[in-house]
């Protein structure tokens, strides 16, 4: 396979501010790791070279030199005579470098443990199985039983629905996955958020897309008059959004926001994807909100993207779309060649728990309320030069700090056994250095133990200061 080049000043863009204590090449190495492991720069990728890395960071060839057998010997690159340096990932993550670490943290997935009752839906669906097993268990759409629960969810909120609209999937991944490689070709254009979920953005980019940013603040949330001019200007085929409780921000889209959004992409053509994974994450939220499609009057512009992984298990692995039956044909008759279906005894179990689905939601509350909660004390105490915006819901914090220090925190803390997804993973080129992401899906103990990691780490990141000239008097 020939290895994808990254172009130079891309690459600059990423490493971004890179020095740190220490000597530069183990700096450089350092930054290089990170940017490998939060899955900015992919295995495969192809640096560029020596002395152009060295023209471009203003370093000697010796210093790149000496980051390159750094990265070599930890098993991040290889390089071979003639076809340059090729960033690799570690055989086994217990081979990724992380120095003088005790337990290892895992703040880096904003995901938790099953929600009680998780154990007791699997034996009564266990139980329901039998049933089942009279069929040959294909079922490229989903079980009957769980789509009828998700379209009577989806009409409760005022989108009608049936089960003709409604295609069941191995988690929200697999559903915007599907919807990638479906309803996009190569070069079309897609408007995600930065920051944002940047699986989802890999998704798009691997079926060949354009992405084109629409901010969204941590503090103000969306900008209408921004995404109109980027449809306007570019014409995109689709645009990816969260507007509940979005990650990272855990921002949600205003009333006025989500009439202008899908208005504006009903005139221009442009179909959204509502990623509503997070959705139902609401701790205390004020007033109402409507799902996008209750925008879409004429019911061809939203496709609705939910999953049961957030609220119920992640292992469960169930997710589903809502959309169309124009839309759903086409996806099915692509499924073909995907994954023909997800699997029924996880249905059966997310079937099982959607019937108890109120209090799952509430269990949820109780502990994201909790963890929320314990992260605004443990900042005040620990680290009171982080702000924190304000979560009303969803899976994580988006913090911010007043200097660009995302990246030199993030290494500094995995040397101390945190692991914790540094602003510019969320964004497209490198940007977010002033913000980290802290889950709220962690729990208290945890996040209380990863404030006290980063008050640590914050001495890493603070250069010691440049020798100062003698005033001559
Ligand atoms: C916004 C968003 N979309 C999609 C996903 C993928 O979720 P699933 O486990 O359903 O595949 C996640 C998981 O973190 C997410 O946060």
């Amino acid at each position: 396979m020939v290895a994808h080049q990254i172009p130079v000043h891309h690459f600059v863009a990423l490493v971004g501010d890179w020095r740190g204590f220490g000597s530069d090449y183990s700096a450089l190495a350092e930054r290089i790791r990170l940017l490998v492991i939060d899955g900015r720069i992919k295995a495969g990728a192809r640096l560029p070279s020596e002395r152009v890395m060295a023209e471009h960071l203003g370093i000697s060839r010796t210093t790149i030199n000496a980051a390159m057998s750094d990265l070599r010997s930890s098993g991040f690159v290889r390089s071979r005579q003639g076809s340059g340096t090729v960033i690799e990932l570690p055989g086994r993550t217990g081979d990724l470098p992380i120095p003088d670490a005790g337990d290892i943290l895992d703040l880096s997935r904003a995901t938790s443990a099953a929600v009680p009752g998780v154990h007791a839906a699997a034996l009564r669906a266990v139980a329901r199985l039998p049933a089942r097993l009279m069929t040959d268990g294909y079922e490229l759409a989903g079980l009957p039983a769980l789509r009828a629960m998700l379209a009577e969810r989806y009409s409760s909120t005022g989108i009608v629905t049936t089960e003709e609209n409604i295609l069941v999937t191995t988690g929200s991944a697999s559903a915007i996955s599907l919807i990638a490689r479906t309803l996009l070709a190569p070069g079309d254009r897609v408007v995600v958020e930065t920051p944002g979920y940047p699986h989802s953005n890999d998704a798009f980019r691997s079926v060949g897309a354009r992405l084109l940013p629409t901010v969204v603040d941590g503090d103000s949330g969306w900008d209408s008059e921004e995404f109109a001019a980027v449809v306007e200007r570019a014409h995109p085929t689709l645009a990816y959004l969260m507007p509940d409780f979005h990650n990272p921000t855990s921002r949600s889209m205003s009333h006025i926001a989500r009439s202008a959004f899908v208005d504006l992409a009903a005139r221009h053509g442009v179909m959204i994807v509502s990623d509503e994974t997070t959705a139902d994450l609401d701790i205390d939220r004020a007033g109402p909100t409507r799902p996008l499609a209750t925008y879409d009057l004429r019911g061809n512009t939203v496709i609705s993207v939910g999953s049961a992984s957030k609220t119920m298990w992640g292992g469960l692995r169930v997710g589903w779309i809502r959309a169309s039956t124009t839309i759903i044909n086409r996806l099915l008759a692509a499924r073909f060649s995907f994954d023909l279906g997800a699997a029924v005894v996880e249905q059966l179990i997310a079937t099982e728990l959607m019937e108890h689905f109120d209090e799952v939601i509430e269990h949820r509350r109780e502990l994201h309320r909790r963890s929320r909660d314990a992260l605004a004390g443990a900042l005040a105490r620990h680290l009171p030069s982080a702000h924190l915006h304000r979560v009303d819901g969803g899976v994580a914090a988006w913090i911010r700090f007043d200097e660009p220090i995302s990246s030199a925190l993030t290494v500094a803390a995995r040397s101390r056994g945190l692991l914790i997804g540094a602003g510019p993973w969320f964004g497209l080129s490198g940007e977010f250095e002033r913000n980290i992401r802290i889950p709220i899906t962690a729990t208290p103990e945890s996040i209380e133990r990863a404030v006290m990691i980063l008050a640590e780490s914050m001495v890493d990141t603070t250069r010691p200061a440049a020798p100062r000239a003698h005033a001559l008097l």
